[in-house]
């Protein structure tokens, strides 16, 4: 078995053998890296042009999923190669063990010919943050898309790092907390990056496979979780947190046929995502929020917006919602159908049936896919965007989800204290106008902001010249006077008109107060 002094000598190894991201990204090059992300191993196979040192033998075995002799990998890593399971001593469940090699062929795999699979994937993974870059590496099952052939994962199979989660990280805020939790951790993805800025880290995942793994990659990157089994706020009915991250089960589908946990888990339709979100506040400290990337079913009876806010308004909470993309329920049903290889398969017809079935009977006509942040705020009355926005944003994200709850309460300041007080221009916002040559008007004027969400919002000229001139030195009430006075309108009805406006430039990160 493989405890935590055995992990970091593993981790110790890989670095030594040059099995990090920067040097096998330097040894691939970026096709071959590119290649990899799409699943095909030709590329970096074609890099490493039939070399066998240790370096190569380790991207062989853990990245391009080859057979390689075991003699050579136990020179690499160390006798951990001879160890069949990678589970700590402590755990007292039996949960299935995950083994890190097992033999490639049916010889014998430890004798002068013996050759070595991987069992799991060990991935090298670096990322940047205020602090500096970090590296490690992130252990998951193996990728079961690969070359072009898909084969069935395990039902518990254990996702590694996806498109998914790489965009959940980049929403997430780096705010430094004292605690927070990874709830369906997954490989431990989410939490690695957590432990850079919060106190205290707590992951948990229904799947106890899913937990052996995390507790891997925390030991490997030398990483203290507090990893738990259970669903949902189960394992962690006692605690709160200042931050909860989670990208759920994201795929809807019909309770017939195996389930896959990492995708599906076992709610109905988007029920895991519900309670995700209702249960969220008990779990939250004041001031905490929760951050989610997942999906929810558009249903015939409702706009999205209101199901959502139906689920959001008993929080008490705040909310910033965001759907990226919407897709009708059939192209939602091929997406899933797809993924799981039935394509051409003679189930393909059956399944798909099934599927549009089970979305009739729930009344399913789409589905949405977003990101949601609540915030417990704790005002009397709170503030919900919920909205769709399909438009390119600037990634990360994260500071734009951190500056949500300022905004809010800038915006909230009675007229009063608006009009005595003073604004700035987001330091990213740009002006676009639009118009005919040689006009002497624009037809159109556009504020755009170029980090974060990417906002942009259509302003008329008077608007347009008070935002102009919001540098910090004069009170908004002035400013919007000497407008007043340039357009020739009352200065009065200019406030009346334009307040309410200016309060949503405000709550929407434009203007700053
Ligand atoms: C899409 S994966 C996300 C993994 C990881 N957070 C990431 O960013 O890559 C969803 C995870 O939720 C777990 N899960 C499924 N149902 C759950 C439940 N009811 N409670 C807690 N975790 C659950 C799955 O086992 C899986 O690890």
């Amino acid at each position: 078995m493989l405890d935590r002094t055995d992990a970091r000598r593993l981790a110790d190894a890989l670095r030594a053998a040059g099995y990090t991201y920067d040097e096998v990204a330097a040894r691939l090059g970026t096709e071959a890296l590119d290649g990899l992300a799409r699943n095909a191993t030709l590329p970096a196979d074609r890099a490493l042009a039939g070399a066998d040192d240790p370096q190569a033998l380790l991207i062989r075995c853990f990245a391009l999923q080859q057979p390689v002799p075991t003699a050579g990998l136990r020179a690499a890593i160390g006798e951990i190669v001879d160890r069949p399971e990678l589970v700590r001593p402590a755990d007292t469940t039996r949960v299935d063990r995950p083994t890190l090699v097992r033999a490639a062929d049916t010889t014998a795999r430890t004798g002068p010919h013996g050759s070595s699979e991987a069992a799991i994937e060990i991935r090298p993974y670096a990322f940047d943050d205020a602090d500096g870059e970090h590296a490690g590496w992130l252990a998951s099952d193996l990728t079961p898309i690969l070359d072009g052939r898909v084969a069935r994962p395990r039902a518990d199979f254990v996702l590694g790092l996806s498109p998914a989660s790489v965009t959940l990280a980049q929403l997430t805020m780096r705010t430094p907390v004292a605690r927070a939790l990874d709830l369906g951790t997954g490989c431990g993805v989410q939490s690695v990056h957590l432990a850079t800025h919060a106190a205290a880290v707590v992951a948990t995942d229904l799947n106890p496979r899913a937990c052996a793994m995390t507790r891997l990659t925390a030991d490997l990157n030398a990483v203290d979780l507090d990893v738990r089994q259970g669903s949902l706020y189960e394992p962690v009915a006692e605690d709160t947190f200042d931050l909860i991250v989670t990208n759920p089960p994201y795929v809807m589908s019909p309770p017939q046929g195996e389930r896959l946990v990492y995708r599906e888990g076992t709610h109905t339709a988007d029920g895991l995502m519900h309670a995700v979100v209702t249960g969220a506040p008990a779990r939250l400290n004041p001031g905490g929020a929760l951050q989610v990337l997942g999906n929810w079913a558009i249903t015939a009876d409702q706009p999205w917006q209101d199901r959502l806010a139906g689920w959001i308004e008993p929080t008490g909470c705040d909310a910033l919602v965001l759907q990226r993309e919407r897709l009708d329920h059939y192209e939602y049903i091929e997406l899933w159908l797809a993924d799981a290889g039935l394509v051409g398969t003679p189930d393909y017809a059956r399944r798909y049936a099934e599927w549009a079935g089970y979305f009739d009977a729930l009344g399913i006509i789409g589905v949405g896919l977003g990101w949601l942040a609540l915030y417990r705020n704790e005002r009397d009355q709170p503030h919900l965007t919920i909205q769709d926005w399909p438009h390119q944003v600037h990634q990360p994200v994260a500071g734009a989800f951190a500056e949500f709850t300022g905004a809010v309460t800038a915006a909230r300041r009675s007229d009063a204290e608006l009009l005595a007080g003073t604004l700035t221009t987001a330091p990213d916002l740009t002006q676009e106008t639009l118009g005919r040559p040689g006009a002497a008007d624009p037809e159109h004027i556009v504020l755009r902001r170029t980090a974060g969400f990417g906002r942009a919002v259509e302003v008329d000229a008077a608007l347009a010249a008070v935002i102009g001139a919001c540098d910090g030195d004069l009170p908004l009430g002035m400013l919007i006077e000497a407008v007043g006075g340039l357009l020739e309108v009352n200065a009065a009805d200019l406030v009346a008109e334009l307040l309410p406006r200016l309060r949503t430039l405000i709550a929407d990160g434009y203007l700053r107060g």
